[in-house]
């Protein structure tokens, strides 16, 4: 779906989550989210914000699963996924602290297979997850699932791809700064979501959306993956349709 702005569309992108929360709540049912980081995805919550304070959007059946977290970086950091969370989401709406789940990357390597296991069953648990954001690294990554991913790969811990690394400098203040690894869900663990949307705006993705969407499926490009999904959609703004 091309969109003429990045807001317009998380808009509409808001809105379906909203939907779901509330056809859910209907049920009386939890909302299994997955959600991810990055600037990209930031309007969208943003909008779910202003839903929950101006329509009265609750949130006490939603639990969230994030798409993953640096490995080895404390969770009070500011440039933690944990940090962004709070900050963009959790704080301004009624979710319940024990819903929201995010990889732990605090923890000896010793533990983390145990961690990422643990966390492919947290999600089952919950009935699997009903609705998946993404957004795309440059690089085709989704959540860190770098060029390389097998697409039956679950949680786990990767290298960073070194053009994710040098992209996140900046807001670790230089490259020497930015962790070399990251706990990731797995190209498998996001595909079975029952539906997956992908947010890119911006000139700089146009490239990368271009391959995911009309190149081949191929381990080069993760995103690619999502040609295979049966409820997928790439939901993107003018620019970064610009080559299609
Ligand atoms: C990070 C995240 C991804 C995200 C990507 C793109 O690497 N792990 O989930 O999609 O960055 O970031 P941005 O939205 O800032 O372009």
């Amino acid at each position: 779906h091309v969109h003429v702005t990045a807001h317009e569309a998380s808009k509409a992108v808001a809105n379906e989550i909203a939907d779901l929360i509330r056809a859910k709540q209907q049920k009386g049912e939890y909302a299994v989210l997955g959600l991810a980081t990055g600037s990209t995805p930031k309007r969208v919550y943003a909008e779910l914000v202003r839903m929950h304070k101006e329509e009265g959007l609750h949130f006490q059946n939603v639990v969230t699963f994030n798409l993953d977290e640096y490995y080895g970086l404390p969770s009070e950091s500011l440039q933690s996924y944990h940090h962004f969370m709070q900050e963009n989401l959790f704080r301004h709406v009624n979710i319940a602290h024990e819903f929201c789940f995010i990889p732990d990357s605090d923890m000896p390597q010793a533990l983390v297979k145990t961690h990422c296991e643990q966390y492919e069953k947290k999600i089952e648990e919950y009935g699997g997850i009903d609705f998946q954001l993404l957004g795309i690294g440059r690089n085709g990554h989704i959540g860190f699932n770098e060029p390389g991913s097998h697409s039956s790969s679950v949680t786990r811990l990767i290298t960073l791809d070194p053009m994710t690394r040098s992209d996140a400098a900046v807001e670790f203040g230089g490259l020497a700064a930015v962790p070399r690894k990251a706990i990731t869900m797995g190209v498998s663990t996001i595909l079975k979501a029952k539906r997956v949307v992908l947010l890119a705006w911006g000139e700089h993705k146009a490239g990368i959306v271009k391959q995911a969407v009309e190149g081949p499926v191929t381990e080069f490009v993760p995103a690619s993956y999502l040609q295979g999904h049966n409820n997928a959609c790439f939901v993107i703004d003018e620019t970064a349709a610009s080559e299609l």
